[in-house]
């Protein structure tokens, strides 16, 4: 297929271009710069220059060009999201980036879509110990701060699931790890003893960025216009956990405990690292999709960066 991937310089993009290739799949990668498209030409991928929240912009940079399907992974996600206000510009680009990019494969005769969400759609609390699928209610709207980010995961796949010809896929992935941006700079901080471990922690299901890039190309392949699917490794893990395999990976310190009501101070950080408990259902994705993650939880992929 001829994939039309915006994000593809991101943190999964660059390692999806990897996986889309070796399938034998063609890639056009959407960058805004100029040096983002030479990135682009040297992994293997066709580069175009467009801003994916510019309408305009991207519908002349992709004038005369085909493509099967668009994968969208565009997210504006500098470092660690402390506050609300962060996601800000990544809820704009799952909100009117999604509604261009529909447009954009319509033009390019593009008919399928696979687009990124997020597991914690399903909401920043305690889920208790039940698996949630799929099926549990999805970027509910009444959750204060977090209305915003809600708002736009629900229109990001409202729109793919229902714009006409599309057949469109949504992936809610786990939390990102491996070797990447956010993983170095969480090492980092546990070497120099900055990344406390939160009591009580909360719990949140990760997954290795090899494993969301090949997730990608199955659901891309394989996947069931309509559906979304859970993208998560087997074992979901506790935070305070999470932090001290950081550090042994990191080869660092054992890390200080830090009450959790002291994280009150970043909203955002307070709600993923004390206040929320989730589990991921994956059982979908393995039926559907015949995925299963490489590294089965965050042990082996530590071990393996
Ligand atoms: N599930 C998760 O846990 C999850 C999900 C998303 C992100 N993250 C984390 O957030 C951090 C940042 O992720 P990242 O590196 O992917 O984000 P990033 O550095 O902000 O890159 C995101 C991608 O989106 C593209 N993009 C952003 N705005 C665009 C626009 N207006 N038009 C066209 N393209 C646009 C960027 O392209 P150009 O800059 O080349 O134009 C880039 O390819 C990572 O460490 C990651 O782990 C986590």
């Amino acid at each position: 297929m001829n994939v039309l991937l915006a994000g593809a310089t991101g943190t999964l993009g660059s390692v999806l271009i990897g996986h889309l290739l070796a399938a034998g799949h063609t890639v056009l990668g959407i960058t805004r710069f100029a040096a983002g498209a030479e990135r682009l030409a040297t992994a293997g991928a066709v580069p175009v220059v467009a801003d994916v929240m510019n309408r305009e912009s991207l519908l002349t940079a992709l004038d005369g060009m085909q493509a099967h399907a668009v994968v969208h992974q565009a997210t504006a996600i500098s470092g660690l999201p402390l506050f609300h206000r962060a996601l800000y510009a990544t809820d704009a680009l799952r909100d009117h980036g999604t509604a261009h990019l529909i447009e954009a494969a319509e033009l390019v005769g593009a008919r399928r879509f696979v687009t990124q969400s997020f597991f914690l759609g399903y909401g920043y609390r305690d889920h208790g110990e039940e698996l949630v699928t799929e099926e549990s209610p999805f970027a509910e709207p009444g959750q204060g701060a977090f209305d915003p980010h809600m708002r736009s995961m629900r229109a990001n796949e409202e729109q793919v699931f229902g714009a006409p010809g599309i057949e469109g896929i949504s992936l809610r992935y786990g939390m990102f790890y491996g070797p990447e941006a956010t993983t170095r700079k969480l090492m980092d901080m546990t070497r120099k003893r900055m990344l406390p471990v939160p009591d009580p922690a909360g719990t949140v299901s990760l997954i290795h960025i090899e494993d969301a890039a090949s997730a990608t190309v199955a659901a891309l392949e394989r996947g069931t216009p309509g559906r979304s699917y859970n993208i998560a490794d087997d074992h979901p893990v506790r935070f305070d956990a999470y932090v001290k395999a950081l550090a042994v990976a990191a080869g660092g310190p054992v890390p200080l405990k830090m009450p959790g009501w002291l994280l009150r101070a970043t909203p955002y950080m307070f709600a993923l690292m004390v206040r929320t408990r989730i589990r991921l259902s994956t059982e979908r994705a393995r039926r559907e999709l015949g995925w299963t993650p490489r590294y089965p939880s965050y042990r082996e992929g530590l071990a393996n960066l």
